[in-house]
């Protein structure tokens, strides 16, 4: 019944996102102010009727335990308990008992004990926590969970029907480990090449985001109440991706109309398709053309409760980022009355939270913090969950949890792959006839750590083997099973070996992995891959000019300068970070049979201090570009600028 009445409100816009076009450029906000809007799912009289009952009947305590949200490496379900605990999530590698191998019965386990606990507290009502996990990628801390290719991929497959598959393709891997909520899409518009966090962005492009927002909120959501369907989060508000120098967490400088119009994109559209949550960025935003200075997100009431929750009709949660209360001046990781009067609803304090609700109780007996914002924050949680129907019964009821064939999308994973790589440069080489002698080379050729990138098992993707990853297919695999196992050769680093017996060369490089700030290349360093990764181009300058052709594909979270590899390259493939199913390339590389239809969706640079599409910056691949069989065109050598140990300006 209730199902029915929700889900109908989640059946009309998607039945509408059908008939739009798919570049996205009929969702962008024009508009010089933030625009006003409505979310599709209605308020329920009755709902909030139950609600205000609920939230009568607390205590303060219980109140500020229903905002606190701790890791599950430091909660223990007896602690959800005791002290109220609204939200739970496991961060970047936390797996139940700490084992990365965890089944996914471990996981419903411990999804069961912490809800039971919340539905066995002293409470006059019971309220279920809701356990929330970094599904970015697929279920990327679960072993046996296909993994997708990262954002930037994505964005090059221009193709928002893909998205929402992977949408519903990821809530049910999520699902199957009795967890309901998920910390995506992220909608960064990623601005500059040095971030660490650019593959998490689908593309440059705010209409690209802007479509994919839909899609996967779509995807991810569902009807809200389904057994496939999990909560999502619109993330990182707001301006994320366009932090000066490209500098994680660090200081977005935009104007006014550019931070509505291109940062505020995907968001817009994830509120209209009734995302229910919003993660805040560790971010600040700094209007130097306007001389104002918004400073940190986690302490903005003008962008939280003014813009978003009014302008933006959001009346979903808003949660904070991993221990971001810290930064807002002031503040400590445990103590933040500013970030909660700012707006965030539910904070999440990973490994603090002790220490966080009593400072929290104390701020508003003493008042620091009135009793209407906590009520608000309080109304805000309950209502999400009220509309996710998890007060009905346990996520492990799920049809899906428990099941570890749930984690399986290799399929899709598959066909993902094919879609999100670009073509640079095929010089006649591709595709290669199966049969063929191939001698592959490279450190990344074997390795689905570098496949993967960060948010794959562990937070930065390290520390993890092949077989961490099971049922993935490294592209070795994948190219021994195309092309018949005796016909290839592998040579990590092709020391000692004669490349002219064989009929083509596949070299294998790429990033090793990383997540956020990890990632940056910080100012004034160069982004050139052979400066970062220089056994690459040692690799590479081991096998070419031999006679036989090269074929180069590059793994990386980031378009850097590479001319120096496309030039020793006869055919050169940006897989960026394809994920678990290494054969979607092979299908590209052996046969014929799939074409080429990715086009970049960041422009790649043609220098090693160019790390944006602004006017300062050379460009060598626009946006957009990207051949194909059908499509063939001759890249001559490319410029070789010098590439300095320094760079002089930011662009
Ligand atoms: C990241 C978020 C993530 C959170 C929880 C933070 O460091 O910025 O994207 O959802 O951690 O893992
Ligand atoms: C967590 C991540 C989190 C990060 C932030 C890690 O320990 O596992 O999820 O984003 O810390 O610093």
């Amino acid at each position: 019944m209730k199902a029915a009445r929700y889900g109908l409100w989640f059946i009309l816009p998607l039945l509408a996102g059908c008939t739009a076009t798919t570049d996205g450029s009929d969702l962008l906000w024009r508009g010089t102010d933030w625009p006003t809007l409505h979310s599709p799912i209605a308020r329920d009289a009755a709902m909030e009727a139950r609600i205000a009952g609920i939230v009568r009947g607390m205590t303060l305590e219980q109140k500020i335990g229903q905002m606190t949200q701790p890791d599950i490496r430091s909660v223990t379900p007896d602690d959800v308990r005791r002290y109220y605990i609204g939200s739970v999530l496991n961060g970047g590698g936390a797996w139940p008992g700490m084992k990365k191998d965890a089944p996914v019965t471990a996981w419903t386990a411990l999804s069961d004990a912490y809800y039971r606990a919340s539905m066995s507290t002293d409470m006059a009502v019971q309220i279920p926590v809701i356990w929330g996990t970094d599904a970015v990628h697929g279920h990327g801390n679960v072993a046996g969970a296909t993994l997708f290719p990262h954002n930037i991929g994505l964005g090059a497959a221009r193709d928002p029907d893909l998205i929402q598959r992977i949408g519903r393709a990821t809530a049910r891997q999520v699902r199957a480990t009795g967890i309901s909520w998920v910390f995506a899409p992220t909608l960064a518009v990623g601005e500059n090449r040095r971030w660490g966090r650019t593959y998490e962005s689908y593309s440059s492009d705010p209409a690209i985001v802007a479509a994919y927002s839909r899609a996967l909120v779509h995807g991810l959501q569902g009807g809200l109440t389904g057994d496939g369907d999990v909560v999502a989060t619109a993330k990182h508000y707001l301006g994320d991706g366009g932090t000066f120098d490209g500098v994680d967490q660090g200081e977005n400088r935009a104007t006014r109309t550019h931070m509505i119009q291109v940062h505020g994109a995907g968001y817009y559209p994830a509120l209209k398709a009734g995302v229910q949550t919003v993660m805040v960025s560790y971010s600040s935003w700094n209007d130097v053309a306007a001389g104002n200075d918004y400073g940190k997100m986690h302490g903005s009431r003008a962008l939280v409760t003014e813009v978003l929750k009014g302008k933006l009709g959001f009346d979903g949660l808003v949660v904070s980022d991993w221990n971001g209360i810290q930064q807002v001046p002031g503040c400590t990781k445990d103590h933040c009355p500013q970030a909660v009067n700012a707006g965030v609803d539910l904070i999440m304090v990973p490994d603090d939270w002790k220490a966080f609700i009593a400072n929290t109780v104390a701020d508003v007996r003493e008042g620091r913090i009135a009793m209407t914002r906590i009520d608000d924050a309080v109304t805000r949680i309950l209502r999400v969950k009220l509309r996710a129907g998890l007060f009905d019964h346990s996520p492990v009821a799920s049809a899906f949890a428990g099941r570890a064939e749930a984690l399986d999308a290799r399929e899709l994973g598959r066909e993902a792959v094919r879609k999100s790589v670009v073509l640079l440069k095929n010089q006649g080489v591709l595709p290669l006839a199966p049969g063929k002698r191939v001698l592959v080379v490279g450190a990344s050729a074997d390795s689905l750590s570098n496949q993967t990138g960060g948010w794959s098992l562990t937070w930065q993707g390290t520390e993890n083997s092949n077989a961490d990853f099971k049922g993935g297919t490294t592209l070795l695999a994948a190219l021994r099973d195309a092309l018949g196992a005796s016909n290839v050769t592998f040579s990590k680093d092709a020391v000692g070996v004669d490349p002219s017996s064989f009929d083509a060369v596949v070299a294998v490089l790429g990033e090793t992995p990383y997540a956020e700030y990890n990632g940056d290349v910080r100012a004034p360093k160069p982004v050139a891959h052979s400066a970062l990764h220089p056994a690459d181009l040692a690799v590479l300058q081991r096998v070419s000019g031999k006679g036989v052709p090269v074929v180069s594909v590059l793994y990386s979270g980031r378009p850097a300068y590479a001319n120096d590899l496309i030039n020793l390259s006869d055919a050169f493939i940006a897989a960026f970070l394809p994920g678990t199913e290494g054969e979607g390339l092979a299908d590209l590389l052996v046969g014929g049979r799939h074409d080429f239809t990715g086009r970049l969706s960041f422009a790649w640079p043609g220098s090693a201090c160019s790390t944006g599409e602004n006017t300062d910056s050379i460009v060598q691949f626009a946006r957009g570009y990207g051949l194909s069989y059908a499509r063939p065109s001759r890249v001559d050598a490319l410029p070789l600028p010098s590439v300095p140990t320094t760079c002089k300006t930011s662009p």
